[in-house]
């Protein structure tokens, strides 16, 4: 048998799904049925995931004018969008999926390229775009090794990746609150608003797999072994995570 070089993003989470094989279709389901009410429980909880934190965020890590983009894991497109407002129309933005409902959305909305793929699977040449997003969504890939590699792929020398996460806070207390916000209120709220028993079993999903998720030391290394540079996080508020890296030029 070959040796297993995977890093997951976190364990199996049996409450969900009963093993590693059933997890893509269950995560697809639970995007797939929650996309139309996504923006709204968004908009209303926007916890710090906002569109002035992830705006902050695209500037900080150096989007400009003209720069080519791949979104990854983009959803309804709140990054997407704000990354087509900074490159205007001397650049391009790709906005990728593997839910084809938090796609449609994403086209209504106004994002002008989606493409349904995996992160882990990128149909894109070598060295295509300046910069990879990623909101939210690492959480959700099979192999941290895997979609890392693929960036490194697609990023053309000098090209930089940005990824924007939620981390469980180290102390107690501070993990006890949001705990508290995210695994109960929010997914009550959501089932209130949206009247989605599906929606509501996502927002538990939401904060199982943050609880449960490798910690940041584990994803700074992952893309230091697969060849990117300075690998950094900055963090906001002790929770919101941004980490970078760069490909070699
Ligand atoms: C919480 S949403 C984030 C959407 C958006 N980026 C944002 O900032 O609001 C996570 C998205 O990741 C997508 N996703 C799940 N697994 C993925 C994978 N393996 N590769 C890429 N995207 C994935 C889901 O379909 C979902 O649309």
């Amino acid at each position: 048998m070959k040796p297993d070089h995977s890093v997951k993003p976190h364990p199996v989470l049996t409450d969900y799904y009963a093993n590693e094989g059933a997890r893509r279709a269950r995560i697809d389901q639970l995007f797939d049925a929650s996309a139309r009410h996504y923006d709204r429980i968004n908009n209303i909880m926007s916890f710090g995931s906002g569109r002035w934190y992830r705006r902050t965020a695209l500037l900080r890590a150096g989007l400009s004018e003209g720069n080519r983009v791949l979104d990854v894991g983009a959803g309804t497109g709140v990054v997407s969008l704000l990354a087509q407002e900074i490159v205007g129309s001397t650049g391009h933005v790709v906005a990728v999926d593997p839910s084809q409902g938090m796609l449609d959305v994403a086209r209504t909305n106004g994002v002008k390229n989606v493409r349904k793929a995996l992160g882990e699977a990128l149909p894109f040449p070598d060295n295509e775009f300046d910069m990879v997003t990623m909101g939210y969504a690492l959480r959700h890939v099979s192999d941290l090794r895997v979609l890392f590699r693929e960036y490194q792929r697609v990023l053309r020398p000098g090209g930089k990746i940005l990824l924007l996460e939620i981390t469980r806070p180290e102390n107690r207390l501070g993990k006890f609150l949001l705990k508290a916000y995210m695994r109960a209120y929010v997914p009550a709220v959501t089932r209130l608003l949206a009247g989605s028993a599906e929606a509501q079993k996502l927002m538990q999903y939401y904060w199982d797999t943050i609880e449960n998720c490798v910690p940041p030391e584990t994803i700074l290394d992952v893309m230091t072994d697969v060849g990117l540079v300075e690998p950094a996080r900055h963090v906001v508020m002790k929770v919101f995570s941004e980490y970078s890296a760069t490909k070699a030029k």
